[in-house]
């Protein structure tokens, strides 16, 4: 984290949370802002946390944290959709798919997925009916 942003972080869109999320948040620059989407590392742990973990890391450094749904912003999918096509044509978006293939497997596919064994999205791969 120090060396990727030596100046700390002015913009933190999280979709982790758990043990990223606190490396990230110990680099918080000065009224940095926070989205938080999602928190997948948590989503599992057993047993359940118990409340929120410390958040005064926003005192010292002023920062703003907003909860961000999705379905808030459906009236821009279609700008979106067309910004990323671009983006990806231009090679300035890239991503990693991990595809299995056949229902059959999806099971033992979704199972691998909770232990982390996939990288990329997760796709199975229906047959034409
Ligand atoms: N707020 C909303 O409207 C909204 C809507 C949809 C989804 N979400 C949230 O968005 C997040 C991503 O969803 P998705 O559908 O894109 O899932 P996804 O395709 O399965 O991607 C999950 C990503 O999280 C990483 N990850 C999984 N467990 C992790 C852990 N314990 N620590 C660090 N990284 C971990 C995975 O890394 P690897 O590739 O290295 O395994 C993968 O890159 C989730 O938190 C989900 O709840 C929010």
């Amino acid at each position: 984290m120090k060396r990727e942003c030596p100046d700390g972080v002015d913009v933190y869109f999280d979709n982790v949370g758990g043990d990223v999320s606190a490396a990230v948040h110990r680099r918080l620059a000065l009224r940095a802002r926070i989205a938080i989407c999602g928190q997948v590392a948590e989503y599992n742990q057993v047993p359940p946390q118990g409340g929120p973990r410390s958040v005064s890391f926003v005192i010292s450094r002023r920062v703003r944290m907003e909860g961000f749904l999705v379905g808030d912003f459906a009236h821009l999918y279609g700008p979106a959709l067309e910004r990323l096509t671009r983006w990806l044509a231009e090679g300035r978006l890239r991503y990693r798919e991990d595809v299995v293939d056949g229902l059959e497997n999806a099971p033992r596919a979704f199972i691998g997925l909770l232990r982390g064994e996939n990288r990329g999205k997760l796709l199975v791969k229906v047959a034409d009916p």
